[in-house]
Parts: structure tokens; C-alpha cells; sequence
């Protein structure tokens, strides 16, 4: 789990200059070679577990909805760069974010949330979503509290889509 963070605060920076979504000018080059990234070479391998540990038990949108805690993640979520690449019901270069707490835990969504970098090398779904995408989640810094808080904005975003259906 150990990594450089200057190393990742390069990468960052690589990676949000690159982008992500439909702003982006034509005949820019995509993101960075998987194999290029600091973080691959700090955690000394890229051995990626069968089962992802963090994804077992109860989806996160299976738990009541703190709506107080939704209001902090809806505006985390625009001040901390989320919708630079993240929409809800609209995938542009990176996944879609609607329906993805009733996909993963909490747990999953935390540990994506606070180590991308991490969870891409070691977790086999996220390590899938970075194959797909070829796109490597840039860390936004967030405490453990805003991430719950995002969790709990995302979780709000899949209940009234729900509602909305019926
Ligand atoms: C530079 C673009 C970028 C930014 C900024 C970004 N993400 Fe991501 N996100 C990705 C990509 C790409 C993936 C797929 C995993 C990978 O390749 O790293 C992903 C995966 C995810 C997933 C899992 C989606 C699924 O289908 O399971 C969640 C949840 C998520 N991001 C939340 C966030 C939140 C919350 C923020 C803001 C704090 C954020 N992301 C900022 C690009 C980004």
C-alpha cells in the first residue's frame, strides 16, 4: 500500500491535465501506458486478487439514505473534480455513476473513493473498470468522512432514479 506521494501527486496532475470526458481537444494522446505509472512500480508488482475483498455483502444502496450527508456529497462531489469525468444516467469517457450503489458495498465504493491508484492494482473490479476505460482514477484527496458523505449523495441519485420508474 505504500506509495510515493509525490510520485502520485505527479501522476495526478499528468492524469487531470489529460482529462477525462468530452472536453477534451481531438488528437491529444490518451492517458499514460498503464505501465508507465509510478504507482505500479512503488507497489513492487500488479498481482490482482480472483475475488475483491472489499465487495461482499449488502450493496451500499441497501442502507437507508442520510440526506443530510447526501447534500454534503452533492456538493463534494462538484468541488472535488468528480464531475470532470463522472455523470449519473451519462458515460462519457469514464464510468457511469448511476446505479453504482446498487452494483458494490460501501466498503468497495470507500476504498475506490480514497485509493484508486491502489484499488486499480489490487482489486479485480476496479482493476476491470481501468481496463475498460483505460484510464487510471486520479485520488481527489478526500477524507474518509467526505467519501461516505459522496457515497451517501450517490445512494440518494439511485433512490430517486428508482422512484422516478415507478
Ligand atoms: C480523471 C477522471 C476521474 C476523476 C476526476 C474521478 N474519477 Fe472516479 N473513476 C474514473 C475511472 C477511469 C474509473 C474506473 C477505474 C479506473 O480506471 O481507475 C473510476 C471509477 C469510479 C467509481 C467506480 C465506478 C463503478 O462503476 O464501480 C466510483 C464510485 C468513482 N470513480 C467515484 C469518483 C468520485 C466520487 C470522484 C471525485 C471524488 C471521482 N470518481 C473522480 C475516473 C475519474
Amino acid at each position: 500500500m505504500r506509495r510515493s506521494s509525490l510520485a502520485v501527486g505527479f501522476f495526478l496532475s499528468a492524469m487531470l491535465a489529460a482529462g477525462c470526458g468530452g472536453k477534451k481537444s481531438e488528437g491529444e494522446t490518451a492517458a499514460p501506458s498503464p505501465s508507465s505509472t509510478p504507482a505500479a512500480a512503488a507497489t513492487g508488482g500488479t498481482s490482482v486478487l480472483a475475488t475483491s475483498r472489499y465487495d461482499s455483502g449488502p450493496r451500499a444502496g441497501e442502507s437507508p439514505v442520510d440526506e443530510a450527508k447526501a447534500a454534503q456529497g452533492e456538493k463534494l462531489f462538484q468541488t472535488k473534480g468528480c464531475t470532470a469525468c463522472h455523470a449519473f444516467g451519462k458515460r462519457v469517457t469514464c464510468p457511469d455513476l448511476a446505479g453504482v450503489t446498487q452494483r458494490r458495498t460501501a466498503a468497495w465504493m470507500e476504498n475506490q473513493i480514497l485509493h484508486p491508484d491502489v484499488m486499480t492494482k489490487e482489486d479485480p473490479i476496479a482493476h476491470d473498470l481501468f481496463a475498460k476505460f483505460s484510464l487510471q482514477m486520479p485520488n481527489q484527496k478526500l477524507t474518509e468522512d467526505e467519501a461516505r458523505a459522496v457515497i451517501e449523495f450517490a445512494k440518494h441519485k439511485d433512490k430517486g432514479a428508482a422512484a422516478a420508474a415507478h
